[in-house]
């Protein structure tokens, strides 16, 4: 049960220097802004008016951006943003008691609910991030959600029906890019666990202390991420924290752990984190979709051969995030069958 709760949004008001538990490892790894060719890939998706060849494009650079980023981002993808970044960031601007009301009842983003702290660990670093989270898919309890900003239910549900749908197409795409017939990552997944995840990061008088988000991979299958106008978001490439340029409107995209599992290795669910600024917040809308936490997932069968090794073991779902829950990061090692065979991006970068 979650007992207090102060949030950063209300600390950042009236704080000049960042308080010791919120101070992150310090990190050596070198970060690049804007470098050509370092940057994550962009497809267009073309509002989904596709000539045979521009599909064959499409799933070439998602396939390609997959294996070697883990991380792309979609213009042209048919879906209207503005409005659920509108009345996430009205509700995020509402009085603090008003959001308190939907304080979230337990720690680790189990229920519906405005929080900030995901675990009561008296030693875990505190994040400079604020959030509210949806359950969104295969239910979802609208009583829990927000009365305020009044289209705020409305809108987020239609945000979480339209990521259900771009899903299911980017699915198809990194299907065939594998050689795989269209349905059938979308078919392993099964009855699909959807759900919506607020980022608020209030800016921070000390930066360079804290961190937004510490380095993780998503621990689901596909993530969709909303960016503001602001950078914070950092992915890890060849030992270097490459920034995600925010594009006005476009949809980050990323393989998150389970995917990586069911395509033998194909595609790489990356490591990535947030960064925090001086003196803008920033806000991100992350939806993860994912298979019933009773759920088992394997590599497919058609991807394992001679030259390409079975890298991972079925894993029932609800049992991975258990072991992610409780070490971090680094449960990721649970889902490989030779725990020492650690390929060196999931490796966390050295402090
Ligand atoms: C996440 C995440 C990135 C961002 O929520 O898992 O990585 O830009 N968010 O907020
Ligand atoms: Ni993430």
């Amino acid at each position: 049960m979650v007992t207090e709760f102060v949030p950063v949004q209300e600390l950042s008001k009236s704080l000049k220097a960042v308080p010791k538990n919120y101070i992150a490892p310090e990190d050596k790894v070198p970060v690049v802004t804007r470098e050509p060719g370092k940057s994550v890939p962009v497809v267009d998706l073309c509002d989904f008016n596709l000539s045979p060849e521009q599909h064959e494009r499409v799933v070439r650079e998602i396939a390609s951006a997959s294996s070697e980023w883990g991380f792309f981002q979609v213009i042209n993808h048919g879906i209207d943003v503005t409005k659920p970044q509108k009345v996430s960031r009205e509700f995020f601007e509402l009085p603090k008691e008003e959001k308190l009301k939907y304080a979230a009842k337990e720690y680790g983003f189990k229920s519906d609910g405005y929080g900030s702290k995901i675990s009561n660990a008296a030693d875990a670093v505190q994040l400079w991030r604020d959030y509210f989270f949806l359950c969104t898919s295969p239910k979802r309890n609208l009583d829990s959600w927000p009365a305020q900003p009044l289209q705020y239910k409305e809108v987020m549900s239609g945000l979480s029906d339209d990521f259900l749908m771009l899903t299911r197409k980017i699915l198809g795409f990194l299907s065939e890019g594998v050689g795989l017939p269209t349905d059938y990552f979308e078919k392993c997944f099964g009855v699909p666990n959807q759900s919506i995840l607020t980022n608020y990061y209030p800016g921070c008088p000390e930066p360079d202390k804290v961190l937004g988000i510490e380095p993780h991979s998503d621990f689901g299958g596909l993530t969709l991420l909303l960016q503001d106008g602001v950078p914070g978001l950092q992915v890890l490439q060849n030992n270097t924290w490459v920034v995600v340029e925010p594009i006005p409107g476009a949809i980050t995209i990323n393989i998150s752990d389970l995917l990586e599992l069911m395509s033998n290795g194909r595609y790489q669910s990356v490591i990535h984190r947030v960064k925090v600024n001086a003196s803008r917040p920033r806000m991100s809308i992350a939806s993860n979709y994912s298979c019933l936490f009773d759920s088992t997932v394997a590599p497919a069968p058609e991807l394992i051969d001679e030259d390409h090794p079975q890298l991972y073991k079925p894993v029932k779902f609800g049992d991975y995030v258990q072991e992610v829950v409780k070490k971090g990061p680094t449960g990721k090692a649970y889902m490989f069958i030779n725990h020492d065979s650690k390929p060196e991006y999931m490796l966390l970068p050295k402090h």
